[in-house]
């Protein structure tokens, strides 16, 4: 089983490789080689098998070509700029987000091998003015440029594995808490950081109000739902390969306690409120009353607890010198 990250150098692009590789298989086949392609060099993960790390812009075909062969046999599509950097520019989001997915297929189409392709949608295509609850079969309406990039990038997905040029499969994704690193460019940002930056002694922004409600998943569930999204049969899935990944909603002042109860009442206090009104525009208008019905069905799961994603990152993330 040969692997491409198409991304392989972000959070969730890094997280996947390495529990891939802990793994050694997928879909009950052993992993023969992973790649992992990103704009910026991707860091290598030690694995028990090959990894190669490639520079790759999805904007530039003649660079997706170099980077998807004949015997890549499952392909996730993790590559994009975030919301608020899409949002600023809209042509670098366009020509990343929507014609670098369009790169990517063309590649598939031309090879002719319909490899399995995942790519990572948002919950950023909901938005407007839509009745909750929202989920599969709701109408994308985003109200940003990026969740505009995310919904077209799904009907690609579709009209791809219609036409059996790919066998494709579209998660929305949750946003993802608590995220590891730095803060990113993404308007969802502030939610890991009014917890990652507390949790790591730092202190930290919140521009929104404690009641605020979102629809969140750990990065540990995510990577184990993108993997069994690729185990999925094409049977399984039929004509529309689109569906929301499962995560749960939460307030903010919710999140908040889950950390005081993981870690004690010390963090919070790092937490300074202040309020952001371009922050609080675009979030504002993202939808949470969200269900993951389908996704549910075939496997793919949520977090049980919100403390559950503080663990996680004090498991997996966080910096050994705190
Ligand atoms: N993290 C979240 O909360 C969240 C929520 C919904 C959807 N998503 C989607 O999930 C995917 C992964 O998210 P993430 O949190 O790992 O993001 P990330 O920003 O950490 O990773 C994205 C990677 O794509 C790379 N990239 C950007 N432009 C590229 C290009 N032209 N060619 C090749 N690589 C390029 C970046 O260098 C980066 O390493 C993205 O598609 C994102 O839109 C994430």
């Amino acid at each position: 089983m040969n692997i491409l990250i198409i991304g392989g150098g972000g959070v969730v692009g890094q997280k996947l490789a390495q529990t891939l590789a802990k793994s050694g298989t997928l879909n009950g086949k052993a992993i023969s080689k992973i790649t992992l392609a990103d704009i910026n060099n991707p860091p290598s993960i030690e694995a028990p098998f090959d990894i190669e790390c490639q520079v790759c812009d999805i904007a530039d075909p003649a660079s997706v070509q170099k980077t998807i062969h004949k015997d890549t046999d499952v392909i996730y599509l993790l590559a994009a700029i975030v919301s608020a950097h899409a949002e600023e520019d809209f042509e670098l989001g366009m020509n990343i987000n929507l014609f670098g997915t369009y790169n990517v297929l063309e590649r598939c189409r031309a090879l002719r091998t319909k490899p399995v392709v995942v790519f990572s949608s948002s919950i950023a295509i909901y938005g407007g003015e839509i009745p909750d609850p929202l989920g599969d079969h709701t109408y994308p309406n985003p109200q940003t440029s990026y969740g505009g990039q995310k919904a077209m990038g799904e009907i690609l997905i579709n009209d791809y594995s219609r036409k059996g040029f790919i066998d494709g499969r579209a998660f929305r994704l949750p946003t993802i808490s608590v995220r590891p690193g730095k803060p990113n460019r993404a308007a969802s940002s502030f939610m890991s950081s009014i917890l990652r930056e507390p949790l790591n002694g730092q202190e930290a922004i919140c521009p929104v109000d404690p009641d605020f409600l979102h629809y969140y998943l750990s990065p540990r569930k995510c990577v184990e739902n993108l993997i069994k999204g690729a185990e999925l049969t094409a049977e399984s899935l039929g004509m529309n390969r689109v569906m929301q990944m499962p995560g749960r909603t939460w307030s903010i002042g919710q999140m908040i306690d889950a950390m005081t109860t993981v870690a004690g009442s010390e963090p919070a206090k790092l937490i300074k409120w202040d309020s952001q009104p371009e922050i609080k525009r675009i979030v504002l208008g993202w939808k949470f009353d969200i269900h993951a019905e389908r996704a549910t069905s075939l496997g793919l799961s949520a977090d049980a607890s919100f403390e559950d994603n503080i663990r996680y990152y004090i498991e997996d993330d966080q910096p050994t010198s705190v």
